[in-house]
């Protein structure tokens, strides 16, 4: 097992822009690298552009322009939201590259020498906007089953990828190991082998795509665009080289429910064909709703991040997205419910305590924090954080994001009991050393619940942070999990900032 661990995000069409269905994909990988690498782990993220096919061919054409001015253009505007974000990936890989065109025809070539490509007939339907072959069995009512669109009949020569081979072999792999994640989905993809899969077509014919990767033994047809962008995978580690051999497999691949077909099918048979370790885990999230329709621009009904995170702040965006989605479900977006949790969990439960606390040492300390000479205050809530806060690597490594989210709040409602319970404002009226002391050991538990408790949340929200972390004067700690998940760290004598508001309510 390789000691860098490998994670990815589908590379996304570049026909669509942007939105929060795409952020959320890239935010979840970002998340996992960003923690693991707060857990002192080495992390590689892939990203990048998907970028052939018809849907380019026919908008460069009509836009009268070539197809590689259009995807690059797009595959920018990626890129620049991306790094608007704060997504912090190694590579991006994008289909019309050279390195990635090289590899592909590479594989293209020794699956045909070995006999797992052939040339046969299809027959059947095809569907232009999902850029799909169907067969009669797979179509809704005459429709693409996708996209509930018309499709075309047509019957012509083309190669095939000799999936079915490797029908029992596939059933028999998921059925042994986990690695489908969230695990009901694995029987989406049992169902789909049903009694056996069928060969999957992987030519166009250039007389109606020529916006793809010639196939390098019969340039008459370019490569099916599933077949070229899965490979972006193992080609941005430049396959085969030593490089590849360090990353592979993948400790996760983090895709939506609507392409785990072909990432738990086509994309496995192929690894299988080329005898390639498969996937450590392949997790599908679900879907961001609007009014219980899958956002996406041919809907027409797409959240925009830009605008969002132009009003509200990059991190509330992300922190949002993590706190709302149980990542296996789909999930509604509202502008009310945006609203909602940022008010209730940042701007209150995070912001007011931070306030609250600092508010408290200022006014009975001067602002400077002193450490407590013994210990009497037995509703110390440190060690429960603490023991809690320890669960945080394995929910990073179920991807279950949100539960740091709600373990937060959880832990700021525990701080704020704690301060309640404790009254300061009593113990800071009677004038003796035994308060004295207790009353600078719930200060100094308060700070260091806050500093823990932002803390845990710095790989979600890295430059709000920060930007909290001043109003306590300390940030040390922030660059690794185990500098924050301990005790007593803060100095004494140790003097915290101004207190600011960091999360203003949105009335
Ligand atoms: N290009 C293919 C992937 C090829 S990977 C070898 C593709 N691209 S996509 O742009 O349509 O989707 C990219 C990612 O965005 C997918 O994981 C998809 O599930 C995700 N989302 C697109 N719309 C979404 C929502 N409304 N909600 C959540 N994620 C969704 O598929």
């Amino acid at each position: 097992m390789p000691d860098c661990k490998y994670f990815t995000t589908p590379i996304f069409y570049v026909n669509d822009s942007p939105h929060i269905g795409h952020a959320y994909t890239m935010l979840i990988v970002d998340l996992l690298s960003r923690y693991n690498k707060f857990f002192d782990k080495d992390v590689y993220f892939l990203t990048g552009t998907d970028e052939h096919g018809l849907k380019i061919q026919q908008s460069a054409l009509k836009k009268e322009i070539e197809p590689i001015e259009l995807v690059t253009k797009y595959s920018k505007n990626f890129e620049k939201l991306w790094e608007k974000l704060n997504y912090t990936y190694d590579d991006f890989i994008r289909t019309t590259e050279d390195r990635h065109i090289s590899v592909v025809q590479t594989i293209l070539q020794t699956l045909y020498e070995k006999g797992d490509i052939y040339l046969g007939t299809y027959e059947g339907f095809y569907c232009i906007p999902c850029e799909m072959f169907l067969l009669e069995k797979d179509l809704k009512e005459d429709k693409c089953p996708h996209c509930n669109r018309e499709v075309s009949q047509f019957e012509e020569k083309n190669y095939f990828f000799r999936m079915s081979k490797y029908s029992n072999w596939l059933k028999e792999y998921i059925k042994e190991n986990d690695f489908i994640q969230p695990k009901f989905r694995a029987n989406e993809a049992l169902g789909f082998i049903g009694d056996g899969l069928n060969d999957l077509c992987i030519s166009r014919s250039k007389s109606r795509l020529s916006w793809g990767i010639d196939l390098p033994f019969d340039n008459k047809y370019v490569t099916y665009v599933w077949f070229d962008a899965l490979i972006n995978y193992i080609s941005a580690l430049g396959y085969p080289s030593d490089k590849f051999e360090e990353m592979w497999p993948p400790s996760v691949q983090v895709i939506g429910k609507d392409i785990l077909i072909t990432h738990t099918v086509y994309w496995m048979t192929m690894l299988k064909a080329l005898n390639l370790p498969m996937p450590e885990k392949i997790y599908a999230h679900g879907w961001w709703l609007v009014d219980k329709n899958k956002m996406s621009k041919s809907v027409g009904n797409v959240v925009d991040p830009i605008e969002i995170s132009d009003a509200y702040g990059v991190d509330a965006l992300r922190y949002f997205l993590v706190a709302e989605m149980t990542p296996g479900n789909d999930t509604s977006f509202s502008l009310e419910s945006f609203v909602q949790r940022y008010n209730n969990d940042l701007a209150n439960d995070l912001g007011n305590t931070l306030n609250r606390v600092s508010a408290m040492i200022h006014k009975y300390r001067n602002g400077i924090l002193e450490k407590p000479t013994s210990s009497d205050n037995k509703n110390n809530p440190i060690p429960f954080i603490l023991d809690e806060a320890n669960k945080i690597p394995l929910y990073v490594d179920e991807l279950a994001v949100n539960k740091i989210t709600n373990l937060s709040g959880k832990l700021l409602h525990i701080v704020n009991k704690y301060i309640n319970e404790s009254e300061p404002w009593k113990i800071s009226k009677v004038d003796d050393s035994y308060n004295y002391n207790l009353l600078n050991e719930i200060l100094y538990n308060c700070v260091e619940s806050i500093r823990i408790i932002s803390g845990i949340l710095y790989p979600i929200m890295p430059n709000k942070i920060k930007e909290l972390r001043c109003v306590i004067n300390y940030s040390d700690d922030l660059q690794l999990f185990d500098s924050v998940v301990k005790m007593n760290v803060i100095a004494d004598g140790h003097e915290i900032g101004n207190n600011i508001i960091v999360f203003p309510r949105i009335e």
